[in-house]
């Protein structure tokens, strides 16, 4: 019996106390992992203990500062599902210069009423071509062209500071060829080469190749690499200096974990997991999405939940509707895999339905592979970002709305962001045109793509505003459908593509830097004010950010339910929201729409108020009519 002197208070619950608990809490979710990936191969119980070591040595060195946050978020573990959350995306160099200089665009973000900042990649990049940054070759340093380790701890703390939190690039499915791991491989340490996957001849990456898919056909053809020094192959999934981590090693699983716990002890909140669907390898296979991927995931989310737990993980992994969704986790997984995931399936129905005005496959796709909502962890939805878009709309997608098939409708989408359809308001460019599969994919700014490049050119002012609000309705899409909205920078004002990269050696062979224009800080800063289409962006950006943080029914906790229209030019969803349903409709085309309240479900007994634009809607005669591009979040009206 414990004597009452042993009994904890708050005031005795010491950090010790507190790992103990948590390493109880979360040891079963991070260990049966663990022993179905390495317990055949490794004693599990050693593995556990060094585990429980480097976790406890992670806490120790832990802030207190964080630690205080930590607990404030195990009170609220909810946090990251408000609909109070709103992300920002930016590469530092082009945002702010420096990371000293970056507290002062704190003020901006507010305004824009953002909580959560992406720093694009930025640890030690190799020299030269580092594919953006993702391909690390210190990830205990800065880079240095943005600052040093201290500069990042001092900005992420003005950052919490004025409550946003810091989301960081955590590149794990390879290391750049010049990490000291890679080069002590290289040199013949057996113990770094297998953190590699190496071949001593080209039999089996050849077996491998025989169903593995290429990520760059064009800069990059090929899987592996003959480095004829050390006489061997080396997994290269994307460029040639980007060599693939075997994570069927617990080394890499403990050093890797090891980093992350750093990045979060040094004021990184949300970890954005890059390319993981590669991160396990298996022969026959295309070598993504394997289930020791979500394996691995769960239990770098669950180690970190012990030693950081106020840190959460958004899985990057761009590939099609049924693969996506076990990221969220499912099954065995429910509730304890990445907490975060891009929505990349949504970004590209958006586009898609812009194209062919008609949201019926958007609709069903949505409806049909998604749940309506997830165990601790919701989308992180986005209409734009720093890559090509891959148009991941399966063959059996497409052939359920005949006369679509898979090839023809992503031969269409490629001809219209390209501008080569007839009519196209488009202006975009292809990306790793691959011969053998036909398949390519589609660079370009938001704007570009939506019209207003094209529309500006014309200068046809109702033009520019049909581009203006396909803008504003992807934005009002991304903050209503379910999910973290991540804005990208620049987006908020409308950017253009961006063509100096071909200036620059580094950036030349990577068409992707066409959408990664520095920031316009003239244009941002007459935003609130100007009469220009980028300041009406802009400020129509605000308000649907801020209409979101007041509508309870935005939050991640509520489900997501597509409504089926007879309209093409319609798309629907509802959000049961505890009080009141909240209806969003979205019109893809340039006509005005009708439809009626009866079919999106709402009581026609009810008045209907649109919680976007802050004013009565369908007043009278029940039927709701949309203006081009017209975006609407209906509540019964109390
Ligand atoms: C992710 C990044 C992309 C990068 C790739 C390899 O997909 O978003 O920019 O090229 O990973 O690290």
């Amino acid at each position: 019996m414990p004597t009452k002197d042993k009994t904890p208070t708050i005031a005795s619950v010491d950090d010790d106390t507190l790992f103990r608990w948590r390493w109880d809490r979360g040891a079963m979710d991070l260990m049966t992992p663990l022993n179905r990936l390495y317990g055949e191969a490794t004693d599990i119980d050693a593995l556990g203990q060094r585990l429980k070591t480097l976790l406890k040595e992670k806490w120790d060195a832990r802030p207190a500062d964080l630690r205080a946050q930590d607990l404030a978020r195990d009170i609220n573990p909810g946090w990251f599902l408000s609909q109070q959350m709103v992300g920002y995306v930016f590469y530092i160099d082009r945002f702010s210069g420096t990371l000293k200089a970056l507290p002062e665009k704190i003020p901006y973000l507010q305004e824009l009423g953002v909580t959560y900042a992406h720093f694009m990649p930025c640890l030690k990049p190799r020299p030269g071509d580092s594919d953006g940054g993702y391909a690390v070759m210190d990830y205990g340093a800065i880079n240095p062209a943005l600052g040093t380790m201290a500069d990042f701890r001092k900005a992420t703390a003005k950052l919490r500071a004025a409550g946003i939190s810091t989301c960081v690039d955590m590149v794990l499915n390879h290391t750049a060829k010049e990490h000291v791991w890679a080069q002590r491989a290289r040199a013949g340490d057996a113990f770094y080469q297998s953190f590699y996957r190496m071949f001593d001849t080209d039999i089996l990456p050849r077996q491998y190749e025989h169903t593995l898919l290429e990520v760059f056909p064009n800069q990059a053809p090929g899987n592996f690499t003959w480095y004829p020094d050390i006489q061997k192959w080396v997994w290269t999934t994307f460029n040639e200096y980007q060599w693939d981590l075997n994570w069927e090693n617990p080394e890499v699983f403990l050093a890797v974990l090891g980093i992350i716990l750093d990045l979060a002890n040094n004021g990184a909140d949300v970890m954005r997991l890059d390319a993981v669907a590669f991160m396990w390898k298996r022969m026959g296979t295309i070598c993504q999405n394997l289930p020791e991927v979500h394996d691995l995931l769960q239990a770098i989310v669950q180690a970190t939940r012990i030693a950081a737990p106020g840190v959460i993980h958004k899985a990057e992994a761009i590939v099609g509707p049924t693969d996506l969704v076990p990221y969220l986790g499912q099954g065995r997984h429910a509730g304890r895999e990445s907490n975060l995931a891009y929505h990349n399936n949504l970004m590209v129905q958006f586009w898609s339905t812009l194209a062919s005005r008609d949201a019926r496959m958007m609709a069903d796709v949505l409806a049909h592979h998604f749940p309506k909502s997830f165990r601790n962890a919701q989308w992180a939805t986005y209409i734009r970002c720093h890559d090509d878009i891959g148009w991941a709309i399966t063959e059996a997608d497409a052939e359920r709305h005949p006369p679509l098939t898979g090839p023809g409708h992503r031969k269409f989408l490629t001809d219209f962001f390209t501008a080569r359809h007839p009519g196209s308001f488009a202006r975009g460019a292809d990306f790793q045109v691959n011969e053998v599969t036909g398949d390519r994919r589609t660079n370009g700014t938001f704007a570009s793509l939506a019209g207003l490049e094209t529309a500006l050119e014309s200068g046809d002012a109702h033009m520019i505003r049909l581009a203006v609000d396909r803008i504003l309705m992807g934005h009002a899409l991304i903050a209503s459908f379910g999910g973290m909205p991540l804005l990208y920078m620049g987006d908020e004002i409308g950017m253009l593509n961006d063509h100096s990269y071909l200036d620059d050696p580094d950036l030349a062979g990577d068409g992707r830097w066409m959408q990664r224009p520095r920031m316009d800080w003239a244009t941002a800063g007459e935003a609130a004010t100007a009469d220009t289409p980028q300041a009406w962006i802009w400020r129509g950006v605000r308000h649907i950010m801020a209409r979101r943080k007041v509508t309870p029914q935005l939050a991640g906790t509520v489900p997501t339910e597509i409504i089926p229209l007879a309209n093409p030019a319609l798309f629907a969803l509802r959000r049961p929201g505890d009080e009141a349903p909240l209806t969003a409709v979205f019109n893809f085309s340039e006509h005005w729409q009708n439809v009626a309240g009866v079919k999106l479900g709402l009581n026609p007994a009810e008045r209907q108020f649109d919680a976007l634009a802050g004013q009565e809607a369908l007043p009278g005669s029940g039927t709701l009519s949309l203006p081009p591009y017209g975006r609407v979040w209906l509540v019964p009206q109390s």
